[in-house]
């Protein structure tokens, strides 16, 4: 099932087409697959380069790892991830390497990486879903995350399945449409709460 954003402007399809799906299929990931993912991951940008995530990767049916950080899960979570061959968990790390400081854009740069993982996931026709809903302190524990390094999202990644796979009531959220805030609450001109004006979108030529 496929779900691409409405935009008054064209986008690139690896974006428009990225959604988040609770139907997974079990089948596992291939290393190269998995191996891209980490890539893209790896060459996000960052400020003063300081990389400050890092990535505990599970498998599903591989060792004991990936059922520790499923059982982190909150209880709606834990409902459609049973399925997910890959969790992944993303760490922070509050602290700059080169002078011990706080880095204040940890997070946003965490978000990067995960952003490039995503949209190298979705060239890939893998799915990924992120998750805020689960236990830091469990995870924390579950996995020896240092106490200046912050527990951020588990990843579910795999290949989608149909959403008939999915029991009530996760089907009509996996059926619903995908919604957002449009460009004018979320781009201003000159000072907060001035829309932007745009012309209209010029029209689209060729293929592109
Ligand atoms: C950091 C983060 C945490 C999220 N936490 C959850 C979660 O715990 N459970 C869930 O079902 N979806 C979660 N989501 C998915 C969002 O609900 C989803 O990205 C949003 O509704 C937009 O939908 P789309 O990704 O399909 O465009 C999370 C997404 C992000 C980026």
């Amino acid at each position: 099932m496929r779900k691409p954003a409405t935009t008054a402007f064209a986008l690139h399809p690896l974006i428009a087409e990225r959604w988040s799906p609770r139907a997974f299929a079990e089948t596992p990931l291939a290393d190269a697959e998995l191996g891209a993912l980490l890539e893209a991951a790896r060459w996000a940008p960052s400020a003063f380069n300081e990389q400050p995530w890092r990535l505990i990767v599970t498998r599903r049916g591989q060792g004991v790892a990936w059922q520790r950080l499923f059982d982190t899960l909150s209880e709606g979570n834990r409902v459609w991830c049973a399925r997910v061959p890959v969790l992944i968990l993303s760490v922070a790390m509050l602290h700059r390497r080169r002078d011990g400081l706080p880095n204040r854009t940890a997070q946003h740069d965490l978000g990067l990486a995960t952003a490039q993982l995503m949209l190298q996931a979705r060239a890939l026709d893998l799915a990924t879903h992120a998750m805020a809903g689960f236990d830091r302190d469990r995870a924390r524990a579950a996995f020896a995350v240092p106490e200046d390094c912050e527990p951020v999202a588990v990843i579910a990644v795999g290949r989608q399945d149909r959403p008939e796979s999915l029991p009530e009531p996760v089907r009509a959220r996996e059926l619903a449409p995908r919604e957002r805030l449009g460009l004018d609450a979320i781009a201003f001109a000159g000072r907060w709460g001035e829309p932007l004006r745009l012309a209209a979108a010029p029209e689209r030529r060729g293929a592109g």
